[in-house]
C-alpha cells in the first residue's frame, strides 16, 4: 500500500491505495463517487471519463498512485460549473440520453471541446467526442447539444480557450513526464501555473482552463460607449477596483499590478499581470490574469470576459461578467466555494459603484483591500435571517 494525496473536487483527500488501484475503483469504493462510470475498463469507452489537473482522463487506465498531488474532478465536482450546466441543459433539451450510463464522460469531454473549439464545427465535435461511446441514442442528439452551447457561449462573446490550457500533449496524471517523485508516484502538472519571470522579463500570461466560472452583471447610468472607453483607460479601471494598485505604466493591452483581499484573519496580496482583449465592435472584451501571493504561496488566475448592453434606448449599460478562475496552493484549502463566490458579487458590486462615481466626475471612497471580514459577517447575517425565517417559533 501507498499513501495517496490528492485533491478531488476541491477537497483534500488522505488515503492508502494499492499501486494497482485505477482511479476510478479508487473514487467509486473510497470516496463513493459513483458519477464516475465503468465500461469497458480498458480505456476504450470514455465512461470513465474525469478531469485530472483540468484535462479529461480515462480514470479506468490511470493509477491512483500516478495521481499524488493531482486536482481530480468528477462529475459530482461539476455540480456549479457553468459549462457543464449548460451542457446539461443542452442533453436533456436534445434528447442526447437514454439510459445516462455514458453521460458523465460524455458531459466532460464535451466541456472540454466549449472550451476550446472556436466554432460548433460538427466534424471537430465528432472527432473530439470520438473517444466516448454510447450504446443508447447515436449522436445526433449529443452532437446537436454540444453544437448548442458552443454557438451560444461564442453569440455571449465567449471566446474560446487556445487549447484548453493545455501546454502539451501527453497522458494526465502521469505528470507528462515529469520526475518521478521519491514514493514512485509521478507527480502530475499543475496547469498553466504561472511562471516566475526571470530577472527584468515580463511575467507571462497564458491562457488557462478555470476550474470554476461564475456570471455577475450590473447597471450603469451612463450610455455603453462611455463604459467602454472608460474600460479602455487602466488607470482609471484600477482606481475603481478595491484593493487594485498598478505598479507600472499600463500599455492598452498589457498592466500589472497588485491586488490585496482579506479574508477574516488571512490577508493576500496577489501581485501580477493582465493581459486585454478589446473588440469595439461588439462593445465587449476579454481580462485573463495571473498573480502570486508569497505570502501565503498561492496562486491565482482569473479569465473575464465582458459584454456591454445598451438599457434604456442606449442611456445606460448592462455590464455582463462571465469569470472563470482558479486557486492553488493555501488559500485554496481555505477559501471555500461559495465564499469566493460572495467576495466576487461584493467585488462586483464595490466595482459597479465606483465606475458609476467615476464615469460622474466624483471623488471615490476607495477602501485599500476588500475586507473579507465584514464580508463574512454579511454571509453570517444572511444565513442566520434565512434560519430564523425557517423556524417557525421566529
Ligand atoms: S471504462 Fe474507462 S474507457 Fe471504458
Ligand atoms: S445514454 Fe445509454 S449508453 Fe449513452
Amino acid at each position: 500500500m501507498t499513501t495517496v494525496s490528492l485533491t478531488v473536487n476541491g477537497r483534500a483527500v488522505d488515503r492508502p491505495v494499492h499501486p494497482r488501484t485505477h482511479l476510478a475503483d479508487f473514487l467509486r469504493e473510497q470516496l463513493d463517487l459513483t458519477g464516475t462510470h465503468l465500461g469497458c475498463e480498458h480505456g476504450v469507452c470514455g465512461a470513465c471519463t474525469l478531469l485530472v489537473d483540468g484535462m479529461p482522463a480515462r480514470s479506468c487506465i490511470t493509477f491512483a498512485a500516478a495521481c499524488d498531488g493531482a486536482y481530480v474532478t468528477t462529475i459530482e465536482g461539476l455540480d456549479d460549473d457553468e459549462i457543464a450546466a449548460e451542457l446539461r441543459a443542452a442533453f436533456s433539451r436534445e434528447h442526447a440520453l437514454q439510459c445516462g450510463y455514458c453521460t458523465p464522460g460524455m458531459l466532460i469531454s464535451a466541456r472540454d471541446l466549449v472550451l476550446r473549439l472556436e466554432t460548433s464545427d460538427e466534424r471537430a465535435i465528432r472527432v473530439g467526442m470520438s473517444g466516448n461511446l454510447c450504446r443508447c441514442t447515436g449522436y445526433v442528439g449529443i452532437v446537436r447539444a454540444i453544437r448548442s452551447v458552443i454557438d451560444a457561449r461564442r453569440a455571449r462573446g465567449i471566446a474560446p480557450v487556445p487549447g484548453a490550457g493545455r501546454r502539451e500533449l501527453g497522458p494526465v496524471g502521469s505528470g507528462n513526464g515529469a520526475p518521478s517523485t521519491s514514493s514512485g508516484a509521478a507527480r502530475p502538472v499543475v496547469p498553466a501555473a504561472p511562471e516566475q519571470p526571470k530577472d527584468g522579463a515580463a511575467l507571462p500570461i497564458p491562457d488557462f482552463t478555470p476550474d470554476k466560472n461564475l456570471d455577475e452583471a450590473f447597471t450603469v447610468a451612463f450610455p455603453p460607449e462611455k463604459v467602454f472607453t472608460l474600460f479602455g483607460d487602466l488607470k482609471r479601471v484600477a482606481t475603481c477596483l478595491p484593493g487594485a494598485t498598478l505598479t507600472a505604466a499600463p500599455s492598452p493591452d498589457r498592466a500589472e499590478g497588485l491586488i490585496s483581499v482579506k479574508l477574516g484573519p488571512i490577508a493576500a496580496s496577489f501581485r501580477g499581470a493582465v493581459r486585454i482583449e478589446r473588440d469595439p465592435s461588439t462593445l465587449s472584451g476579454r481580462i485573463i490574469g495571473i498573480g502570486n501571493d508569497q505570502r501565503s504561496r498561492s496562486t491565482t488566475q482569473g479569465d473575464i470576459c465582458y459584454r456591454l448592453r445598451p438599457l434604456d434606448g442606449g442611456a445606460s449599460t448592462r455590464v455582463e461578467l462571465s469569470i472563470g478562475y482558479s486557486l492553488r496552493g493555501f488559500l485554496a484549502q481555505v477559501a471555500r466555494e461559495g465564499l469566493v463566490r460572495d467576495l466576487a458579487k461584493r467585488l462586483t458590486a464595490e466595482f459597479a459603484g465606483n465606475l458609476g462615481a467615476s464615469l460622474s466626475g466624483a471623488a471615490l471612497a476607495r477602501p485599500k483591500q476588500l475586507n473579507g471580514l465584514a464580508l463574512a459577517f454579511d454571509i453570517l447575517k444572511t444565513a442566520l435571517s434565512k434560519a430564523l425565517r425557517r423556524d417557525p417559533r421566529s
